[in-house]
């Protein structure tokens, strides 16, 4: 089960690396999903944030402050996470070539090869209870420590980013027979890449 983030990249044309940011859409960074999987419930409902600040600066967020998890699921269920880029054109949102997958999260939220680690859970700094709490404990304190949150990606390959893009992360617990709770997850995070090198 410890399969780490894919990145999965099929039929790609072009293979320069290149360097982006991401100019936010929403100045709330997360916005709701226009087509979630059925019943999925927004970041708000699955995470008290009222105790973490976010500072939009430019291209960083400054990011203090703790997140209290809400999310009504079972401490045993296996929490799968996925990522999906979506490019605006022509009136509709059409799938790209970038996704990630991961069939167990919670294994490797503190992997250190994961771009989550490098952008986010190293400045959690109760990292023992949540290791072993994970998301999917209700009552469990993400406590970070103040850290900056740099909107660029580095070092993507394939097709050239150009114009209004949207993220769509999707986090569902499943029981132990494998059977998807009633809740998921479901977050968008709308912006525009800008190619920078
Ligand atoms: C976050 O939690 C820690 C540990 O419980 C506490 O010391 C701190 O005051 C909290 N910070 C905020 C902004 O609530």
């Amino acid at each position: 089960m410890g399969i780490s983030w894919l990145v999965i990249i099929v039929g790609v044309s072009s293979c320069w690396a290149a360097d982006y940011e991401l100019v936010l859409e929403n100045p709330d960074i997360f916005s709701p999903c226009t087509e979630g999987p059925p019943g999925s419930i927004e970041v708000p409902q699955a995470l008290d944030l009222d105790q973490l600040e976010i500072i939009h600066d430019g291209d960083t967020l400054h990011v203090s402050g703790n997140a209290t998890v809400k999310w009504d699921v079972n401490p045993k269920d296996r929490i799968t996470g996925k990522l999906e880029v979506f490019h605006f054109s022509r009136g509709s949102w059409e799938p790209t070539v970038f996704s990630m997958v991961s069939q167990d999260f919670c294994t490797i939220m503190y992997d250190r090869n994961q771009y989550w680690y490098k952008m986010w859970t190293a400045y959690i700094s109760n990292r023992a209870d949540v290791e072993k709490k994970c998301i999917n404990t209700p009552g469990t304190v993400l406590v970070h420590e103040p850290f900056d949150l740099n909107l660029r990606v580095q070092n993507i390959r394939g097709p050239t980013l150009r114009g209004r893009h949207k993220l769509v992360i999707v986090f569902n617990a499943l029981d132990e027979r494998n059977i998807p709770r009633a809740s998921p997850i479901c977050c968008e995070i709308r912006g525009e890449f800008i190619k920078i090198n």
